[in-house]
């Protein structure tokens, strides 16, 4: 990044969505960061921005053009992975809270997250910390077992259809909520949870989790029905899409599915809007994160953050260097659905 001394950091924003209309406004009031270009798919639509002097734009080139650090929240893995590779090749940093791109192009990042030159907080569980402490203090605690809540949709809907509501219904609750992605298959379907464990899977587990490995293991909320869901609650257990690592065999296995976890479980009961990981490690102990896990603001917190590392000029997160030895294997306290 080539910046003259005390001059203002130039940034290209990619989408004015949700996420980005948060952060644009949150940047409105900052005098060390000039946002050089928006890219947007309708340049006239009516957004609040915190600003009327930003530049709108629909060519991705006029976007990118001048600036040091490229954020990212376009989502996919079309013209958002294109346009993060291209960024990323010319010397530019990265921000992006993309997590099917990280999740299913892992490889062509590599070279970039080896110099620090990506940064992906916003990935995985929005402005609540998963991607730092996952790929820094708690590499040092030889890890037994990752268990985490990474989608919202899921959440909302299992919590909906517990109080008696379709499947259909939920889901367009979770929509009108704007928990969903654009595409809600991959909510419902366990595969934006997949992303995330992927991403987390790789930082401490894993290196060469591929995501052909993880996507075989995902189960999501389809099957579910508000007597299942109610069923299970009787029983006394809470209803969640778990994503899991766990040892297997002398392997670490990545799994996504819908089960009941025992009364008193860390990640019960999280409630709609909030995600969660419990990390087991051998030096740890079990460490429980939780917080908000989607949102404008949330995730654009975190975008923020990461902002901050590199305009302190602290690299992004490092790829681990090799697998974390595999234990062997305790099972999950958990009944399948
Ligand atoms: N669709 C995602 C969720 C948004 O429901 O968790 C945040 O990644």
């Amino acid at each position: 990044m080539t910046t003259v001394a005390g001059a203002a950091t130039r940034l290209a924003v990619l989408g004015a969505g949700t996420v980005g209309s948060a952060l644009l406004r949150r940047l409105s009031a900052r005098s060390d960061v000039e946002v050089n270009g928006v890219l947007v798919r309708d340049a006239n639509r009516a957004r609040d921005l915190g600003s009327s002097s930003l530049n709108l734009v629909t060519d991705p080139a006029r976007a990118v053009e001048g600036a040091d650090v490229v954020v990212e929240l376009l989502g996919g893995t079309g013209l958002a992975l294109e346009l993060m590779l291209e960024s990323l090749a010319a010397g530019r940093k990265v921000i992006t809270g993309n997590k099917a791109a990280l999740a299913e192009h892992w490889d062509e990042f590599l070279p970039y997250l080896r110099q620090g030159q990506l940064y992906f907080e916003a990935a995985v569980m929005a402005g609540t910390p998963a991607v730092a402490p996952i790929a820094s203090v708690l590499r040092g605690s030889e890890p037994l077992r990752l268990d985490a809540v990474l989608n919202g949709t899921c959440s909302f809907m299992i919590g909906r259809l517990a109080d008696g509501l379709s499947f259909d219904e939920a889901l367009a609750e979770a929509q009108e909520l704007g928990y969903a992605e654009a595409d809600p298959s991959l909510d419902v379907g366990g595969f934006d949870a997949a992303h995330k464990l992927a991403i987390l899977g790789r930082l401490a587990f894993d290196p060469e989790l591929s995501w052909t490995t993880v996507k075989a293991g995902v189960r999501g909320i389809t099957g579910l029905t508000p007597e299942s869901v109610a069923e299970a609650v009787r029983a006394g257990g809470s209803v969640t899409l778990l994503c899991s690592i766990e040892p297997v065999d002398g392997a670490w296995v990545p799994r996504v599915r819908p089960v009941q976890l025992p009364a008193g479980h860390e990640l019960g009961g999280l409630g709609a809007d909030r995600n969660g990981f419990v990390f087991n490690g051998r030096h740890s102990g079990k460490v429980f994160v939780s917080g908000p896990g989607a949102g404008g603001d949330s995730t654009a917190s975190a975008v923020l953050g990461d902002l901050e590392q590199a305009l302190a000029g602290r690299a992004g997160p490092a790829p681990l260097a090799r697998a974390a030895t595999v234990p062997s294997g305790e099972p999950a306290e958990v009944v399948e659905l």
